[in-house]
């Protein structure tokens, strides 16, 4: 379904459910990652983009304190009050939207609850950010029914606090930043030191594929906040060596740590060695990007998937094959997985005229060589989370 349409239905199912129509409505994309893996919580630079899909968020007033949530697709409904915000047990996508409220609302005591549904079409567990993307159209919506005014960066905080405390993933802020600011055939230049956030052009030359492996993996979760405890480590261990201050892994050269390689353990050296390669590989890919140098940023790609399987380790066989294949098709610039890892999706940067016989050839040897199919959807760059009304 397209955005209108997903617009139009939802619309129609909240007036069927609640007997009246919303007067509360936004949006918000999910989001690409085109460079710059595990790197957004060590502070450093990541270049992402808002999609093509997303989710709609519509609410209505009500009289009393009950808040009434309903998941538009599988017509599930959460029911609380406005006054006790708690992580629920079962339902567990409620947790998106009552963390930000939980957020949003702590310096006021809301006087009403709502009334709430949710729809949208970003895949689920494809690595696309849906739960980002439903905590920023609630977090729209909600602030705008509520009264409450925030800047974007708090809405991209609080969202993301839903996401520690109430879904338990210790994510950086890449995922709602990248909702929020996305803008139409541009990418979103992110630096998470000083939350500064700049819109580049890709041009007309260049679209990507996301690849969603529909690989199933356990253990996600934990093994994300692992990664960052190692990454914290590594920090830790070059404020402690070196004699220039470090917070992050942000503040540490290829250079600086190939000079304290050998005094590492092995496992937090190769965590580290694939960050600062991120970071420094999007500071290229961002000069590549001004000059259109779109070949040599995706030879960026490429390197960027092979630290993931060889130092990060947050790839799968799945991805694996994907951006194996995708080496070999002419016309494909680049390819790595996008976001997390461990399944989900790989992205592919090409040239709009190579996108029909790519996605065949990608279709074709996945299923040869994995079993079952991948879904390929073209991504276009979009523009970030608005309220509609
Ligand atoms: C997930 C997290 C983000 C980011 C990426 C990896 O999408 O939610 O904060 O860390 O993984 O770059």
């Amino acid at each position: 379904m397209n955005n209108n349409a997903i617009y139009s239905t939802l619309s129609q199912k909240f007036l069927t459910h609640f007997g009246a129509s919303h007067k509360y409505a936004a949006y918000a994309p999910g989001r690409v990652e085109v460079l710059g893996n595990h790197v957004d919580y060590n502070e450093g630079l990541v270049l992402s983009a808002a999609i093509n899909f997303g989710t709609f968020f519509i609410a209505s007033p009500r009289q009393d304190k009950t808040c009434r949530l309903v998941a538009g697709d599988i017509g599930e409904e959460v029911s609380f009050q406005i006054d006790n915000l708690l992580p629920q047990e079962t339902a567990t996508w409620s947790n998106y939207i009552i963390g930000v409220l939980d957020r949003l609302t702590k310096d006021t005591e809301p006087t009403h609850g709502f009334n709430a549904m949710f729809l949208g079409n970003i895949p689920l567990g494809a690595g696309l950010s849906s739960s980002a993307a439903l905590e920023v159209c609630a977090g729209k919506a909600l602030s705008a029914m509520y009264n409450i005014t925030i800047s974007n960066i708090e809405l991209a905080k609080i969202a993301q606090a839903a996401e520690h405390r109430f879904a338990g993933v210790k994510c950086g802020l890449l995922d709602q930043i990248s909702s929020i600011y996305g803008k139409e055939n541009s990418l979103v230049m992110s630096d998470f030191r000083d939350l500064s956030i700049r819109n580049l052009p890709l041009g007309k030359d260049a679209c990507f594929l996301m690849c969603n492996t529909n690989a199933a993996h356990a253990l996600v979760d934990g093994a994300y906040n692992e990664r960052r405890e190692k990454c914290e480590e590594a920090a830790k261990f070059f404020a402690d060596t070196l004699d220039h201050p470090v917070t992050a892994l942000r503040d540490v050269s290829s250079s600086e740590l190939n000079s304290h390689a050998d005094k590492m353990e092995p496992t937090t050296l190769k965590r580290a060695a694939h960050v600062i390669g991120e970071i420094e590989r999007v500071t290229k890919g961002h000069d590549l990007l001004l000059q259109s140098n779109l070949k040599e940023f995706g030879q960026l790609m490429f390197e960027s998937h092979q630290s993931s399987m060889d130092n990060f380790e947050n790839s799968c066989p799945e991805l694996d094959i994907i951006v194996s294949v995708a080496r070999k098709i002419p016309g494909i610039l680049g390819a790595r997985l996008s976001g997390g890892g461990f399944g989900g999706s790989a992205v592919i940067l090409l040239h709009p005229r190579d996108v029909e016989h790519a996605t065949q050839a990608i279709a074709t040897d996945y299923e040869k060589q994995v079993g079952h199919p991948c879904d390929i959807s073209v991504i276009k760059p979009s523009s970030g989370a608005h309220t509609i009304i």
